[in-house]
């Protein structure tokens, strides 16, 4: 039996300077602190009940791991006996407030986890004289660099369930991306052709579009224009609006929003042709060269960082600066 995935729950960051990171984070961008420890911050989105962000000190920034909350403990025990199926490395593992995670490297490269049990926090959802920020409310999603994109789109789907909501092929019927769901909305996961394995982004979700322009604007009142790479706009695949920013590490965050619902068993994929002006930026904008090639490295399973490999498919799309 397949584990069920639920939805993204976590992503744990190396990060060099937790002091500049948190001012990044918490200070410009409103995350909730939930714990600190030493070298160590645990942030949260006004929505969430429990830590969403793991921020820990490190000589190198990096990726410690993806990680998924799962439906029930068994399904733990599930991610165990597929990762021996598939001759993954597993083990389990430990986090503040997550007191049983299953860690694996899947057979590209990247190191993920799955949890069920969490602590639960005060809800602020409503308190909305705390937010702070442009009102960060939930982890999304995360975009993957991989060399094969075809082959970790199958993976996902055959062996996690995960299901796919829109795609990006070439006139040649060639994959170049794949946005792919477990919570009902467009993508828990997607995956983009490029040197891997490496994280591209992760998404937390803004209560409405106005949001997306605001931590823009907080930016600039801060004089930190140079960590907006990309945006304000509205994505042709997903429909979100979007800003992507890269914090004081270059590790890629999207403020995202307004996507749809796709709890239909029967929903019918999306297929974006590779050079459609429209499909990255709806309104035509042309996308920057950075967000093409540059990505956070990811932690092996006996440390270090995973060796990345060139991509199948060579080359940029149309409409880029
Ligand atoms: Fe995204």
């Amino acid at each position: 039996m397949r584990p069920e995935v639920v939805r993204i729950g976590q992503i744990g960051l190396y990060v060099r300077d937790l002091e500049a990171s948190r001012a990044f984070y918490e200070g410009l961008l409103g995350f909730v602190v939930v714990a600190e420890r030493p070298g160590e911050l645990y942030l949260r989105g006004y929505e969430e009940r429990a830590w969403s962000l793991f921020l820990k000190e490190a000589p190198e920034p990096g990726v410690m791991w993806i990680g998924y909350k799962v439906a029930s403990e068994a399904d733990l025990d599930r991610v165990l006996d597929l990762a021996r199926e598939h001759g993954l490395p597993a083990r389990e593992e430990e986090a503040f407030e997550r007191p049983r995670m299953v860690r694996i490297q899947d057979p590209f490269g990247y190191p993920v986890v799955f949890y069920f049990r969490d602590q639960k926090h005060e809800r602020l959802l409503q308190a909305y004289h705390r937010y702070r920020g442009p009102g960060v409310l939930r982890i999304d999603h995360a975009n993957v660099f991989t060399p094969r994109v075809a082959e970790t789109l199958a993976f996902y789907r055959e062996a996690l369930g995960f299901r796919l909501t829109e795609y990006t092929e070439d006139d040649e019927g060639r994959l170049w991306a794949a946005w792919v769901h477990r919570k009902g909305n467009v993508h828990d996961l997607a995956f983009t052709n490029g040197e891997g394995p490496r994280l591209h982004h992760f998404a937390y979700w803004l209560p409405d579009p106005m949001s997306v322009i605001r931590a823009a604007d907080i930016l600039a009142g801060a004089m930190a224009t140079d960590r907006i790479e990309r945006g304000p706009g509205r994505h042709g695949i997903s429909n979100a609006m979007f800003l992507y920013l890269r914090d004081p590490d270059g590790h890629r965050i999207e403020l995202y929003t307004s996507d749809y619902l796709t709890v239909d068993p029967d929903l019918e994929p999306v297929r974006w042709s590779l050079n459609d002006p429209r499909r990255q930026t709806l309104w035509g904008h042309r996308t920057p060269k950075s967000w093409f090639l540059e990505g956070s490295q990811v932690e092996a399973f006996g440390g270090g960082f995973v060796p990345t490999e060139p991509p199948e498919l060579e080359g940029l799309p149309e409409h880029v600066i």
